[in-house]
C-alpha cells in the first residue's frame, strides 16, 4: 500500500472561488481537466460530433454484440413501417375494391406485422442497454484508476462532489440519455430511410419534392447544437458549485450552526441554487425551440405534396390505395422527424456529461514515475538529501519552502522544529512527492525522487501526518490498508495496535479487531484516531518515519506509552519528527529549525540552546508558562 497513515495536507484543500481558481503547486498553467472545458473566454472551437463519438469507442469495445442487436432490430423495426403503409395499399386496392384477399389473411398479417415489430423493439432496446452498461463499466473502471493515479495537483483543483458526481452520476446518467438518444436516432434514421425508399419506389416524384426539405432541418439543428453545448456545460458547473456548498456544511455543520452562519451559507446556496434554474431554462428553451421550426417545415411539406399528388391523380397517373398508401407513408415520416430532430438535445447533454468522464479518465495527467527499485528487498537506507528546495503553492507571495537544503544520515533522528506555517508539513510532504519542488532537488539513497519507482519509494515512508484519515472499514483494514500478506497479518495488526497502546481499547469493543469505526472514524476520539494511525505506521515498517505532530492529541499517559513505541519504532530507522512540544524531541540527533520557509539553524538540541537562536527562543517561551 502506498497510503501513508493519513494523507498528509489532503484535508486542507483550499477552498476555490469557482471551479479550478484553485492554486496549483505542482502544475502552472491552465488546470489539469478544466482545460478540456471551454474557457471563460469564448469557446474553443468543436470538435466534430462523429469525432466526439469515435472518441467513446474505446469504452464500446466489450459492447459490440449488444451494439449488432441494436442495430439488427432497429432495422427490422424500421422495415415494418413501409410495410403497414404498403399493408394499406393492398387493403384499398385489392380488398375494397378488388376483392381478391381471404378475410382470415387481414387479422393474421396485422398481428404478424405487430409481432415482429414488438419483438423488434425489445430486442434493440435491450442489446442498447446491455451495451450501455457494459460502458459505464469500463468508463467507471478507468476513471477510478486515474483517481487512484493521478498528479496529486488534481485534488487541488477538483472539489470532492465534483469529482464524485462525476465518477458516480454523470456517467451513468450521460450514458443513459445518450444510448436513448443514439437508439432513437438510429431506428428513426432508419425508418426514415425504409420510408423514403418505399416513396421513392411509389411515387418518385413526389418524393424527390419531399426531400428538398431535408438539409432545412439539417441546418436548424446544427445551430441550435452549438448553443445547446455550451449550456449544457455551464450548466454542469453550475451543479458542481451546488454540491460543494452542500458538502461544505454537511462537513462543517458543527461550525456553521456555533457561528451563527446559517443565513449567508443559505444565501450562497440560493445564489447557486438560482443559477442553475436559469440555465436550465436557457437549455429548454433552446431545446424546445427546435420542434416547432421541424414541425413548420413538415407541415409545409405535407400540403405541398398532397396538393401535388391530387393534381396527379387528375391527371389519371395514381390509384386511390397508392395515394392512401402515400400519405400515410408521408404521416409516418413526421414521427421519426420529429424524433430526430428532438435527439439533438439529450446527445449534446449526454454526449457533454460522458465526455467529463473521458477527460477525467484520459486526460488527467497521472503521476510520474522512474524504474529504480532499491535492490532486491526493496528497502531504501533512508538517505535524504534536500538541495536547495524552493516549493511555492502559488506563484504570488512568499514561497513555503526557500532553498532548504538537510541532509539526514540513514539512521538518524531530525526533529523539525519551528513556528506554525514554518513549512515543516510541507517539507515532509515533498518526501512521498504528494509535492514537487518548484526549484532544487531531493534524492532518497543518492536517487532523485522522481527516478524512484513511485510504488517503491511511497514504500519507504511511514507517516504519521497532522490531519488523521481513516477508512470506514474494520478496525484491522484500517491499520493494514489491505495490505494483509502472510498468514500472521493479523497478528501483526495486535502487535502494532498493542505497541500503540489501543490493544486494550480495541480488545473491549464487541467486536474487536472487526469494529467498523464509521465515516473517517467518527466513533473514535482523537487520540485515538491518532493512535490507529500510529499503529499504522508501526505495521507498515518502512524504512523511513515521518511524524507530523504524531502525539498532539494524546493525553500524558497515553503520550508516555506511545512515545516508548515510537523511539523503539526509531531504531535503525531514518526519522523525521515534527513537534510543537519540544520535550517530545530533546533527545533527537539533530535538530533543525525553519521559519517562514528558511532552514536557519541545525545542531543538537544542548548546542541550539546554547546558541541562544529562534530553538532558543521558542523554548523559552515553553517552558515559561
Ligand atoms: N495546499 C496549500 N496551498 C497553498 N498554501 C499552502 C498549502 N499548504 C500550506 N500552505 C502554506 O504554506 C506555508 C507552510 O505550511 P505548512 O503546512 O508546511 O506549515 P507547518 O510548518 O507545517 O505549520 P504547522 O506547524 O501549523 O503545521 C503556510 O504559510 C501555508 O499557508
Ligand atoms: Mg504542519
Amino acid at each position: 500500500m502506498s497510503l501513508c497513515s493519513g494523507l498528509p495536507g489532503g484535508a486542507r484543500r483550499p477552498v476555490p472561488e469557482g471551479p479550478g481558481a484553485a492554486p496549483d503547486p505542482v502544475l502552472r498553467g491552465p488546470s489539469i481537466i478544466a482545460a478540456a472545458r471551454p474557457l471563460p473566454g469564448g469557446p474553443p472551437p468543436m470538435p466534430s460530433l462523429l469525432e466526439r463519438f469515435r472518441r467513446l469507442a474505446p469504452y464500446f469495445r466489450t459492447s459490440r454484440t449488444g451494439l449488432a442487436a441494436t442495430i439488427l432490430g432497429a432495422t427490422l423495426m424500421a422495415l415494418t413501417e413501409p410495410m403497414l403503409a404498403d399493408l394499406m395499399k393492398r387493403l384499398l386496392d385489392e380488398g375494397f375494391t378488388g376483392q381478391q384477399i381471404p378475410l382470415w389473411m387481414v387479422p393474421a398479417a396485422i398481428v404478424g406485422l405487430f409481432t415482429l415489430r414488438s419483438a423488434a423493439g425489445f430486442l434493440s432496446q435491450y442489446g442498447l442497454a446491455w451495451a450501455a452498461q457494459r460502458a459505464v463499466l469500463l468508463l467507471r473502471e478507468a476513471m477510478f484508476a486515474r483517481l487512484l493515479r493521478a498528479q496529486p495537483a488534481l485534488f487541488a483543483q477538483q472539489t470532492a462532489s465534483g469529482l464524485t458526481n462525476s465518477l458516480v452520476f454523470e456517467v451513468q446518467a450521460g450514458v443513459q440519455i445518450l444510448t436513448n438518444a443514439l437508439l432513437t436516432l438510429v431506428r428513426d434514421s432508419l425508418t426514415l430511410v425504409a420510408l423514403l425508399a418505399y416513396l421513392l419506389w411509389l411515387n418518385w416524384q413526389l418524393t424527390l419534392f419531399v426531400s428538398v426539405l431535408f438539409p432545412a432541418v439539417a441546418i436548424v439543428m446544427r445551430k441550435l447544437g452549438s448553443r445547446l453545448h455550451r449550456l449544457t456545460v455551464e450548466s454542469q458547473r453550475a451543479t458542481d458549485e451546488l454540491a460543494y456548498v452542500v458538502e461544505e456544511n454537511v462537513l462543517a455543520w458543527r461550525i456553521v450552526r456555533l457561528q451563527g452562519a446559517e443565513a449567508p451559507q443559505a444565501r450562497r446556496f440560493m445564489q447557486r441554487a438560482d443559477t442553475l434554474r436559469r440555465l436550465m431554462l436557457k437549455v429548454v428553451v433552446a431545446g424546445a425551440t427546435m420542434t416547432p421550426v421541424t414541425q413548420m417545415l413538415a407541415a409545409v411539406a405535407l400540403s405541398a405534396v398532397i396538393a401535388l399528388a391530387l393534381w396527379q391523380s387528375g391527371t389519371g397517373g395514381a390509384t386511390v390505395g397508392g395515394f392512401v398508401a402515400f400519405i400515410s407513408a408521408m404521416l409516418m415520416l413526421v414521427a421519426p422527424l420529429k424524433h430526430l430532430s428532438d435527439v439533438m438535445a439529450p446527445i449534446t447533454r449526454g454526449l457533454a456529461a460522458v465526455e467529463r468522464g473521458m477527460d477525467l479518465a484520459e486526460k488527467t495527467p497521472a503521476e510520474s514515475t522512474g524504474g529504480h527499485r532499491a535492490g532486491t528487498d526493496l528497502r531504501a537506507r533512508g538517505e535524504i538529501a534536500f538541495d536547495s528546495v524552493t516549493l511555492r503553492y502559488n506563484d504570488e507571495g512568499a514561497p513555503a519552502l526557500d532553498a532548504v537544503t538537510l541532509h539526514v544520515r540513514p539512521g538518524e533522528t531530525v526533529a523539525l522544529v519551528g513556528p506554525s506555517g514554518a513549512g515543516k508539513t510541507t517539507l515532509v510532504n515533498l518526501l512521498p512527492r504528494f509535492l514537487e519542488p518548484t526549484a532544487g532537488g531531493i534524492r532518497l539513497d543518492g536517487v532523485a525522487l522522481h527516478d524512484w519507482d513511485i510504488e517503491t519509494l511511497r514504500r519507504q515512508f511511514a507517516f504519521v501526518s497532522q490531519d488523521v484519515v481513516l477508512f470506514n472499514d474494520t478496525i484491522a483494514a484500517n491499520v493494514s490498508l489491505g495490505d494483509e500478506a502472510g498468514p500472521d497479518a493479523r497478528e501483526r495488526v495486535r502487535e502494532a495496535l498493542a505497541a500503540a497502546a489501543l490493544l486494550e481499547f480495541v480488545d473491549g469493543l464487541p467486536q474487536g479487531l472487526d469494529t467498523v469505526i464509521g465515516h473517517n472514524g467518527s466513533e473514535l476520539s482523537g487520540g485515538q484516531r491518532q493512535r490507529l494511525a500510529i499503529a499504522r505506521a508501526i505495521y507498515k515498517d518502512a524504512p523511513v518515519l515521518i511524524l507530523d505532530e504524531a502525539t498532539s492529541a494524546l493525553d500524558s499517559e497515553s503520550e508516555r506509552a506511545v512515545q516508548a513505541a515510537l523511539e523503539r519504532l526509531m531504531q535503525g530507522r531514518t526519522t523525521l519528527v515534527i513537534a510543537h512540544r519540544l520535550s517530545t524531541i530533546e533527545h533527537a540527533d539533530r535538530v533543525v529549525a525553519l521559519e517562514a520557509g528558511r532552514l536557519v539553524e541545525q545542531g543538537t538540541h544542548a548546542a541550539l540552546l546554547a546558541a541562544g537562536g529562534l530553538y532558543a527562543r521558542l523554548h523559552a517561551m515553553q517552558f515559561r508558562t
